[in-house]
């Protein structure tokens, strides 16, 4: 049987393949890399992986033949929490940040999340089409072939639905597959200040409305000091579990709430951010196999700690990595600077991250059958860097490996 493609003589290719399912702990580093590797992908998937040369059986006149000497090759990339639809920017609040006004308390002030909501609410689906678009292209640029985006910036049925519809309709239209969250619990709007219970009513009535549609498959919510407590992140939870969705929490980003905990109790897939969280915290996620999806850029951009990434998996966390990318506390597409924090800010090695950000991310969106790994059957997402090995590509940071990306067996970048 002959093939579309080929890519032959890969330095290093990094598999990541083998072993369903979550890694966790040590088994984060079991990673196959293969020297002088080969892949062979038809009809869009890997249809055979190896070392050396390739059989010539799968080659004929319209094979396309890539060599990859000098190269390095991954699965595609995951990026597993990002904000891709919103409106506007927030550099107006870039110098009240530098001057030391806590992120908390710009949003406590009417800025911040609500600074956004604001755009978002003025933004046609036409204007966040095109600014998304934008964002998913860089994206591409920077090696990611599947993210996972959240509402949240409209905070009322019509502008909700708008983001979702926006998103839905660049995952046909896109080469990069998007995985949408409802994130209705992000803020409080300003027409419900003081009211919040009456908010938390409205979010509930608006997840059946999702459901139905059919726009997003997991809820969200910030659980946060300020934002909503454990008790009202617990009942909303339940609420969208209850309606079918598959959960994920902002848990423990800035005060040690339990957003962890609580994610463990309610078997959450993935909790998000975890820069406060606890070691009592970090067993129960342990316990229940729950995601730690850790956003080092948020960090960086915050000034903040970062979560300890290296503490964790040694307790035997299973870890993503994702950019958290929005216009208040990430504003960047770069999961290339996300892979590089990673190892140089939470210690975590090249192994580590690239399970992170390829295996360990298709299980925070629970495509880890199809995606995250170049596998004989999966999806032919993968990467091609110019970089002669993967320490190399967290090792010189800042810059941009990317050589070729391939989504689905066709050249994308
Ligand atoms: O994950 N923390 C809550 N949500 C985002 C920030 C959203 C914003 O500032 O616009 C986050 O960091
Ligand atoms: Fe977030």
């Amino acid at each position: 049987m002959t093939c579309d493609l080929v890519v032959f003589n890969i330095s290093q290719l990094v598999t990541v393949s083998g072993n369903e399912g979550l890694r966790c702990g040590q088994e984060m580093r079991e990673v196959e890399i293969i020297e002088n590797g080969y892949i062979v992908v038809h009809n869009g998937t890997f249809l055979e992986v190896g070392c050396g040369d390739v059989p010539k059986h799968y080659i004929n006149d319209h094979t396309k033949m890539i060599d990859a000497s000098g190269l390095t090759v991954t699965p595609g990339l995951i990026d597993s929490h990002t904000h891709l639809v919103h409106g506007g920017s927030r550099e107006h609040e870039f110098e009240k940040k530098l001057s030391g006004i806590p992120y908390l308390d710009l949003l406590k002030q009417g800025g911040g999340i609500l600074s956004t909501v604001k755009a978002t609410r003025e933004a046609t689906f036409t204007e966040l089409y095109k600014k998304a678009t934008k964002s998913l292209n860089t994206m591409l640029l920077y090696g990611v072939t599947t993210i996972e985006a959240k509402s949240g910036y409209g905070l009322n049925l019509e502008n909700e639905l708008k983001q979702l519809e926006v998103a839905k309709k660049l995952n046909d239209d896109h080469p990069i597959d998007i995985t949408s969250t409802f994130l209705g619990a992000h803020a409080v709007p300003e027409e419900y200040k003081n009211r919040k219970e009456d908010y938390i009513k409205e979010v509930l009535e608006m997840l059946p409305i999702i459901k139905e549609r059919k726009l997003a498959d997991y809820c969200d919510v910030f659980c946060e000091e300020g934002v909503f407590t454990i008790e009202e992140s617990r009942h909303i939870l339940n609420a969208a579990k209850n309606q079918g969705f598959k959960l994920k929490i902002h848990a423990d980003e800035i005060v040690a709430q339990g957003g962890a905990t609580l994610a463990s109790e309610l078997e959450c897939v993935s909790a998000d951010h975890l820069m406060a969280s606890t070691d009592q915290d970090i067993e129960n996620l342990v316990r229940n196999k729950v995601v730690a999806n850790l956003l080092p850029q948020t960090s960086f951009n915050l000034n903040k700690t970062y979560a300890n990434g290296r503490h964790m998996v040694d307790m035997g966390c299973g870890i993503s990595l994702s950019t958290d990318y929005n216009p208040g506390s990430s504003p960047s597409e770069n999961m290339q600077l996300v892979m590089q924090l990673a190892s140089i800010k939470m210690r975590l090695h090249p192994k580590e991250v690239i399970t992170a950000v390829t295996k360990n991310a298709a299980c925070s969106i629970n495509q880890e059958a199809q995606k995250g790994s170049i596998e004989k059957g999966k999806e032919a997402d993968f990467v091609i860097f110019d970089a002669p090995n993967l320490d190399y590509l967290l090792y010189h940071f800042g810059i941009n490996h990317v050589k070729d990306v391939f989504k689905n067996g066709k050249q994308v970048v």
